[in-house]
């Protein structure tokens, strides 16, 4: 498995992933979108030619959100969504950012565990911040020096 920036090749494949793994799927063109934008760093994980995770985020002023994070159902409990994270961490770094912010689902027991191993703590929580289903968010962020 290799951790690369995502290209254009790899959209489709995310996309795909996104439906899987989410009620509310970002489209192919929204993913396209971020890779004309300059605030914009996605990575994606890939196995030979098949994708099997990717981390999208954004950065405004050295603080960075996690937009998205996942890994093929077939694919996890393997690291690879510790390794993306980290791999973002030293992107980010090397990119002058020093935090890093996400919401996350108050049932997403594997994501919140995931986090709270690689030293993120709760600064907040959204009220019915998620539909289909209806669900509070936490707010969960990390910083570091540069
Ligand atoms: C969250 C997600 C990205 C984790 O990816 P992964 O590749 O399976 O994670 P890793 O193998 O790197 O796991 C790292 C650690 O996270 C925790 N973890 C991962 N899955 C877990 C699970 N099902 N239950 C409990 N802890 C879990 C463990 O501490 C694990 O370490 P360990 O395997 O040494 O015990 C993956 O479950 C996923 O894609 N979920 C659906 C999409 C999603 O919820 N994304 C996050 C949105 S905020």
């Amino acid at each position: 498995m290799i951790i690369e920036p995502m290209k254009a090749c790899h959209v489709p494949q995310i996309a795909q992933l996104e439906k899987r793994c989410f009620t509310d799927p970002w489209s192919e063109k929204s993913i396209a979108s971020e890779l004309e934008n300059p605030l914009s760093l996605w990575l994606v994980a890939v196995d030979g030619e098949k994708l099997i995770g990717y981390v999208g985020s954004q950065t405004v002023l050295g603080e960075t959100d996690m937009m998205n994070l996942a890994v093929a159902p077939e694919a996890r409990r393997q690291g690879t969504g510790r390794a993306l994270v980290l791999a973002i961490v030293d992107a980010l770094t090397e990119k002058g950012s020093h935090s890093l912010m996400l919401e996350v689902r108050v049932s997403n027991t594997p994501a919140r565990t995931l986090y709270e191993s690689l030293g993120f703590s709760q600064v907040g929580r959204r009220p019915k911040y998620y539909v289909n289903p209806k669900e509070d968010a936490l707010i969960l962020r990390k910083e570091w020096s540069v």
